[in-house]
């Protein structure tokens, strides 16, 4: 048998089969579950997409509210994981603390039957419920608050933002964090897909899988970008400045977060879709030059890296959305683990219904028979 080839980064090289999620990265086009991205963003909501991405069809009305009830009692934090999140460093990242939590959140729920279907989800509604309230707790315990009571009758996105502000959301606030949820949910093989999935193929459940999956999505090539474009943007300090600032990156070689794909060598779908979300805040919100700034580095890129496929990706303008919803930068990445649990417990659910241990070969690059020496002989 021929040695195969090494692939880095394993670009391209299917991993597994999924019908979760599809991407044509020429043309621009996402879609959960066979509905198109863009037309989840206006119509869908996250529970609606989470339950989606899970099931494969969209829910009867029926459906949806019994998903909703399901997940309720989920959002309220056992006792040892409050007592955990005000034993965690503060001046930790906040992706560190979930990835944590979420494996401790593993530790006071009950053990799940992996062949069983009811024990599947009840572990991702748990996952799922909880998620956001962790992120949302560890911030207001970073600011030195109290903690407030989860809201069982408000969305995710609504009373994720009730947990981390205290006070309720705004109607067009619910639905642009809601709406940003959907956009992150799901994303094919991923790197923390992938990771998730990997983990999951050993069979330690979801806790664990979902835990490796936020400290791959942390990375600022992947998920941590979104907070490291907002520092560029603020770094830039306005349009004016853009064309030097990008001119000494271009000249560098160094990476401008926000651009590029692994996939798409078009303008990520979904960048448009928070471009929208953007200019929608700015209306009841005002604007922000961050936005103008961002729109000259995007012109810059299209003359320069646009025939090499490098565009704008998810990151690029959701930062500009969240720091209008009040969010804190280092936050952001949490957001879209919020988000990207959905799309991973629909993968864990799946690599569960037909698992392979994941353990890919190597190319030996190394040496063979290598002569010992006792410590006392080494030159
Ligand atoms: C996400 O996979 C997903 O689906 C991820 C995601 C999801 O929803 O899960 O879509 C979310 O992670 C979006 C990506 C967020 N990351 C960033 O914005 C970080 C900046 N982007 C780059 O690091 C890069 O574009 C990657 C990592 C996203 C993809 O890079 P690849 O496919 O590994 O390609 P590469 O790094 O080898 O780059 C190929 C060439 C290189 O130039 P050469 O060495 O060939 O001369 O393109 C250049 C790179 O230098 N390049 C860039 C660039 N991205 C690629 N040059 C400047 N700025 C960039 N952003």
């Amino acid at each position: 048998m021929s040695t195969p080839e090494l692939v880095p980064g394993l670009a391209g090289v299917p991993a597994a089969e999924s019908s979760v999620s599809f991407i044509d990265g020429t043309q621009g086009i996402l879609a959960y579950r066979g509905h198109r991205i863009e037309v989840l963003a206006e119509k869908s909501t996250f529970e609606e997409t989470t339950w989606l991405l899970w099931n494969g069809v969209l829910p009867t009305r029926a459906q949806l509210d019994a998903f909703k009830q399901e997940l309720q009692p989920y959002y309220a934090l056992a006792p040892e994981l409050v007592a955990a999140l005000k034993a965690l460093p503060r001046k930790g990242h906040p992706m560190e603390a979930l990835q944590a939590m979420v494996a401790m959140l593993g530790m006071v729920s009950p053990a799940c039957d992996l062949k069983d279907e009811a024990s599947r989800h009840d572990a991702s509604l748990r996952v799922l419920a909880a998620v956001p309230v962790l992120v949302a707790c560890f911030e207001r315990l970073r600011r030195g608050e109290e903690l407030v009571e989860p809201d069982p009758s408000l969305s995710i996105a609504a009373n994720f933002l009730w947990c981390m502000n205290g006070v309720k959301p705004s109607a067009i606030e619910e639905r642009i964090l809601d709406c940003a949820l959907v956009l992150h949910a799901e994303h094919t093989m991923n790197a923390s897909t992938f990771a998730c999935r990997v983990v999951a193929s050993t069979e330690t459940g979801a806790y664990t899988a979902v835990s490796g999956a936020v400290g791959t999505l942390y990375g600022p090539l992947h998920g941590g970008a979104n907070e490291r474009v907002l520092k560029q943007l603020e770094e830039i300090g306005g349009p004016e400045n853009a064309k030097a600032w990008f001119d000494a990156k271009v000249a560098a070689k160094a990476k401008v977060m926000g651009l590029g794909h692994r996939v798409y060598k078009t303008k990520d779908p979904r960048a448009h879709s928070l471009q929208n979300l953007a200019r929608e805040l700015f209306e009841s919100h005002g604007s922000t030059p961050l936005y103008d700034t961002a729109l000259e580095i995007e012109r810059l890129a299209a003359d320069t890296f646009g025939s090499r496929g490098i565009w704008p990706n998810v990151d690029f303008f959701s930062g500009i959305v969240y720091q209008k919803l009040g969010i804190p930068t280092d936050v952001f990445t949490p957001i879209f683990a919020i988000a990207r649990t959905a799309g991973w417990l629909a993968h864990w659910r799946e690599q569960m219904g037909d698992n392979k241990l994941f353990r890919p070969g190597q190319i030996y690059t190394g040496v063979h028979d290598a002569e010992w020496k006792d410590l006392d002989d080494r030159g």
